[in-house]
């Protein structure tokens, strides 16, 4: 199955095929929006908090106003697993926009409410990339200085993994001013003389959850966790280097351009914090060393 006959549309569920916008919608003509991806295992979702306090933070940092609490939403996005029976490895994707009204870069009337859906699909783990991990661009970081706001405003992330799935990589990592900030669709870190070094969590990064549960595990594993950009030129050096998302997990980076970390195989402690992952998502099918 790809995606589950049932959505979420404002706060109704309703068959996918039933969802239909006017072409005069924010999202669509402005991209004036903001989203999240939740990872679901064996039927459940990962983070469900951190993934929706998130959204709050995003919505209220752009303005739009979500006439629904913390705990409505929850709920909503519980039921539309039930409804559906998920009881797959899986992704929900949750969007929220200004509303639709007539073409004006200035807010609609306060009368105009946030457009929100929600759906959901199968998505098995990719254990073989898992594994063995993957290759990687570097590229210049293009966006603004909000990229904290999980927004709809993509361009710069699309054309940015294009260009690494047109060299034959898995994701881009992005650099400003010669220090990477983190890659097009996940945080980047890397791992030196036993330390992991990540950007810090300021406005040039998305606050990934994932990123804040590698904290927890390296506290947990007594690894230093260092809250410090590093240059483009530190990963020629780097023991190891991988990247963290909802979608990719924990993913160890094996190459970046030209250049092999160390010797082309997933670091140690990529492979510690992986195993601290799988334990945390309580993922007992399709592990990575079953
Ligand atoms: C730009 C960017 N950074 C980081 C992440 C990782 O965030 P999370 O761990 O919450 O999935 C994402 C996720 O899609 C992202 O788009």
């Amino acid at each position: 199955m790809s995606v589950y006959p049932i959505i979420l549309n404002q706060t109704k569920f309703t068959h996918r095929d039933s969802l239909k916008y006017p072409y005069e919608e924010r999202a669509l003509q402005f991209g004036d929006g903001v989203y999240e991806v939740i990872r679901i295992y064996q039927g459940e979702y990962h983070l469900l908090k951190e993934h929706v306090d998130r959204l709050f933070r995003s919505a209220e940092a752009v303005k739009i106003k979500l006439d629904i609490t913390h705990k409505e939403l929850t709920d909503l996005l519980l039921e539309l697993l039930e409804r559906n029976q998920m009881e797959e490895d899986g992704k929900m994707y949750l969007q929220v926009s200004r509303g639709s009204a007539p073409r004006d870069h200035v807010f609609p009337a306060d009368d105009v409410s946030a457009n929100m859906y929600a759906y959901m699909e199968d998505f098995p783990r990719n254990v073989e990339l898992l594994k063995n991990g993957v290759s990687t661009i570097t590229h210049r970081d293009v966006r603004w200085e909000y990229c904290y706001i999980k927004s709809l405003n993509l361009l710069p992330n699309v054309l940015a993994k294009q260009e690494a799935k047109e060299h034959g990589g898995y994701e881009a990592i992005l650099h400003k001013d010669g220090l990477v900030t983190e890659c097009s669709s996940s945080n980047v870190y890397m791992v030196k003389d036993g330390e992991i070094y990540t950007h810090p969590a300021t406005n040039n990064i998305l606050h990934g959850c994932v990123r804040m549960r590698v904290e927890d595990f390296a506290k947990e594993l007594n690894l230093p966790f260092k809250e410090e950009a590093f240059k483009v030129e530190d990963i020629q050096t780097a023991d190891e280097m991988f990247l963290t998302s909802s979608t990719s997990e924990i993913m160890p980076i094996v190459k970046v351009d030209n250049t092999e970390i160390q010797d082309g195989k997933p670091g140690k402690i990529t492979k510690q914090l992986q195993e601290a992952y799988e334990k945390d998502a309580n993922i007992t099918k399709n592990k990575i060393n079953a």
